[in-house]
């Protein structure tokens, strides 16, 4: 058959998929062509609506550069990141809920020890916060050496890729002989996400606002333990029911607390400094978890 119709283009489209030898390749392409086309049925989509639609998704594209990922923004603001987060982290009992990446991961950040100060450098202050707890394995073993990869934005809500310049409020944090870690850094506020783009014009179309709720990012490794990718949230913040990415989870939202006078002291830190506790604990990395989240790797840079 060389001529289709509605109801036969489907089928004509998955049947030359027939020669793919990848079987993971072919179910992929298959329910996205039936997906697609059911999709386009069900609205009865126009060749004005879809030709926008190409004008919309160019538009990201060319928005995209070696520090700017507008497709992961699409894709945060669609939920499809968390619904992709949500079907390969059904997180086991006992360990650190994942959440989103972001666009705003970078290798190469600063290494530092247990005490480092991240605040090294930062071009506009905030409140002064030390930033504790151990990592462990989801039965509660201390993992010595663990690295933490933490970054957050600017007080004024802009993250250092945004605006170029050198890294600021990030590095990569080594826990200690016990597991412990802790650095020196500011208490992040909620800000917007990027909206100068066509995903910016895509969530004003929706009335939705645009903002995402406090908080500092890390993604905590060891060897022989599942990478977790996630975030600490900050408690009492006015977005957490309405985060513009959908990647609150209750268990990532912390209190900060007044760091004592007798540690702010020893950390050479202000009086008025505050202080979050967080333990971060990882799942075994056992052989064959086949839905372990593929590793941060090089290729995966955004800037
Ligand atoms: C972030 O947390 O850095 C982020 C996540 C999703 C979209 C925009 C920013
Ligand atoms: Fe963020």
């Amino acid at each position: 058959m060389r001529q289709f119709t509605e109801d036969t283009l489907t089928d004509a489209v998955v049947a030359r998929l027939k020669g793919v030898k990848n079987p993971r390749f072919k179910q992929l392409m298959t329910s996205l062509i039936r997906h697609l086309h059911a999709y386009a049925k069900d609205v009865q989509l126009t060749e004005e609506e879809w030709f926008e639609a190409i004008k919309f998704l160019t538009a990201v594209g060319q928005k995209c550069d070696g520090k700017r990922q507008e497709f992961i923004l699409l894709s945060d603001v669609l939920g499809l990141s968390m619904m992709t987060v949500a079907i390969n982290h059904k997180t086991e009992p006992g360990s650190t809920e994942a959440t989103v990446l972001g666009p705003f991961f970078a290798h190469g950040a600063k290494e530092f020890g247990y005490g480092g100060d991240l605040r090294e450098g930062a071009t506009q202050k905030g409140e002064d916060v030390w930033v504790t707890g151990r990592v462990q394995s989801s039965d509660g073993k201390p993992i010595p050496g663990a690295v933490l990869d933490v970054w957050q934005a600017k007080a004024d809500g802009i993250y250092d890729l945004q605006t170029g310049g050198e890294f600021e409020l990030r590095g990569r944090v080594k826990a200690n002989a016990k597991g412990e870690y802790g650095f020196k850094s500011y208490k992040p506020k909620f800000y917007s996400i990027p909206m100068d783009g066509p995903v910016g014009d895509l969530v004003r179309a929706t009335g939705n606002h645009h903002m995402r709720p406090a908080h500092m990012h890390a993604i905590v490794s060891a060897p022989g333990y599942q990478q977790v990718i996630t975030h600490v949230f900050v408690d009492g913040d006015p977005y957490l029911e309405s985060d513009a990415v959908f990647a609150v989870k209750d268990s990532l939202i912390i209190k900060y607390r007044k760091l004592p006078a007798d540690e702010a002291k020893k950390l050479g830190m202000p009086e008025k400094s505050l202080k979050l506790e967080f333990d971060f604990k990882l799942a075994p990395d056992k052989a064959g978890a086949k839905k372990a989240r593929k590793k941060i790797a090089a290729s995966d840079a955004v800037a």
